[in-house]
């Protein structure tokens, strides 16, 4: 049976303890999470929300790349959020499990100045009805960025992702934690995700302004993107 959706935090617990092994093998996996951290403008003491924060490899490029800042960390695993725990240094982050389909119903108050899902937004069952709700948590002027794969509108980035996820993902996730499930549901999801021009459109479409894309270097070139989109300044 294929990972359905609303099961993949679960799916996540399986993996958590490995997790961080397999992705620190994968060249420019974290730089690439501290350049999207990078590429959100937020005030120094500002409210940042890491949605979707797994073991806290984005949380940490947020904090590096944001010190002063207040961040707040939620992700749907419990498994997940227990190694972020262990690698997030102590009492700097409030974690929460958290559905990022539903936010507010798991405690997550906004507005924050910005907020980081990377690797998140793919996952969704509903995506349309969560970039509803993460438009409310932005403040009037935030800016919000997906760090995520999308593949569909172009033929050599399908390619390499294919060879990628069939060469080195799948059997470096069944070498590391003894199951390939998430990982062959991580490059199924990859092919099914949005391409970028109509991510950008759905991102329009929910209400965001001032949507853009920067792309990653190395072989996540033009796999992996920065998607940035802000919610407009309250009219006056
Ligand atoms: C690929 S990991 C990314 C983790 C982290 N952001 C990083 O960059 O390393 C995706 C995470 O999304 C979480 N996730 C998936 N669906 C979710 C949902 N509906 N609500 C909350 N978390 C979810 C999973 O539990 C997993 O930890």
């Amino acid at each position: 049976m294929p990972v359905a959706k609303v099961d993949v935090p679960v799916e996540f617990n399986r993996v958590a303890r490995r997790y961080e092994f397999l992705t620190g093998i994968n060249p420019g996996y974290r730089r690439h999470l501290r350049l999207s951290a990078s590429r959100l403008p937020a005030p120094s003491d500002a409210r940042i929300l890491d949605l979707c924060c797994g073991t806290g490899a984005s949380t940490r490029a947020v904090l590096a790349e944001h010190p002063a800042a207040r961040v707040t960390a939620a992700d749907g695993s419990a498994g997940m959020l227990d190694q972020a725990r262990r690698r997030l240094p102590e009492g700097r982050v409030e974690l929460v499990q958290a559905d990022a389909m539903k936010p507010a119903a798991s405690g997550i108050e906004g507005p924050f100045d910005a907020i980081l899902m990377a690797y998140g937004i793919r996952n969704m069952s509903d995506p349309d009805r969560c970039l509803a709700g993460l438009l409310d948590l932005l403040r009037p002027g935030g800016t919000i960025c997906f760090h995520e794969y999308s593949v569909a509108e172009s033929a050599r980035a399908r390619v390499t992702w294919n060879a990628v996820s069939i060469g080195l993902i799948i059997p470096g996730g069944f070498l590391t934690s003894g199951t390939t499930r998430i990982y062959r549901y991580l490059r199924r999801s990859v092919l099914d995700f949005d391409g970028v021009g109509a991510f950008e459109e759905r991102l329009r479409a929910a209400g965001f302004t001032e949507v853009r894309t920067e792309p990653m270097d190395g072989w996540q070139r033009g796999i992996v993107h920065s998607f940035l989109a802000r919610r407009a300044e309250a009219a006056a």
